[in-house]
């Protein structure tokens, strides 16, 4: 494997808890549908794009609704997830990612995004945290969802490296697999028994740098 040139991050469970806004909003949906969801049907949404979260939560309440209904059921929880969304601020960032975003560019390495999500852009602005991204993929720039590698590729032509100079970071199953899928290393945040196929895994960027993640990789 090529020097480390860049790295990529996934943004939900990466760096910020989102997961607690989408819940909500997606059991509100649920309830409103006539059956539960519970924080553990919610872990089966992490990482996945937002109409392929509806059709599970379908599964999960047994229902079947048609095209239409499922585009407004979905318009309809994201207005909700947004309330949240646009209440958020910089206190929210998780531990340690703005130490390691300056320690990598401290060090030349650029930063790149790659999310799922379409509120990709409006979480950063609200995180101020624009500004140190590189080049930013998400959910409005890719036709093929995680596991697919698309959204790491992107991102690794938009900064003009190649896959084995690239890093990626991400806390979801099917995150790792699009990593590993475009050729690129992979750094799990999270478990390390849920996140068996990263090449390592840590709970969280506290304490994290550049030098950890060069150690880690050999
Ligand atoms: C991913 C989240 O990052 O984005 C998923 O892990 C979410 O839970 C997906 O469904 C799509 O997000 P959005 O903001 O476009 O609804
Ligand atoms: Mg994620």
């Amino acid at each position: 494997m090529g020097a480390i040139s860049a790295c990529i991050f996934d943004l939900d469970g990466v760096v910020v808890d989102t997961a607690k806004y989408h819940y909500i909003a997606w059991k509100s949906l649920a309830n409103g549908l006539g059956f539960d969801f519970t924080e553990e049907d919610n872990e089966r949404l992490k990482g996945v794009s937002r109409m392929r979260s509806l059709e599970i939560l379908m599964e999960i309440g047994g229902v079947d609704l048609d095209e239409e209904t499922q585009l407004k059921l979905a318009a309809k929880k994201n207005e909700e997830y947004l309330e949240y969304i646009l209440k958020m601020t910089p206190d929210e960032i998780l531990p340690g990612v703005k130490d390691f975003f300056e320690d990598l560019k401290a060090k030349g390495i650029k930063i790149a995004l790659g999310s799922a999500s379409k509120n990709a852009m409006t979480i950063l602005n609200q995180l101020e945290l624009t500004p140190y991204f590189d080049a930013i993929v998400d959910g409005t720039h890719v036709s093929k969802a995680k596991p697919d590698p698309e959204v790491f590729l992107k991102g690794a032509e938009l900064l003009g490296y190649d896959p084995e100079n690239c890093v990626v970071f991400e806390d979801a199953e099917a995150g790792i697999e699009a990593a590993i899928n475009g050729g690129m290393r992979c750094v799990g945040i999270g478990s390390p028994e849920v996140l068996n196929k990263a090449n390592f895994v840590v709970p969280g960027f506290e304490g994290f740098s550049f030098e950890k993640m060069e150690s880690g990789l050999k």
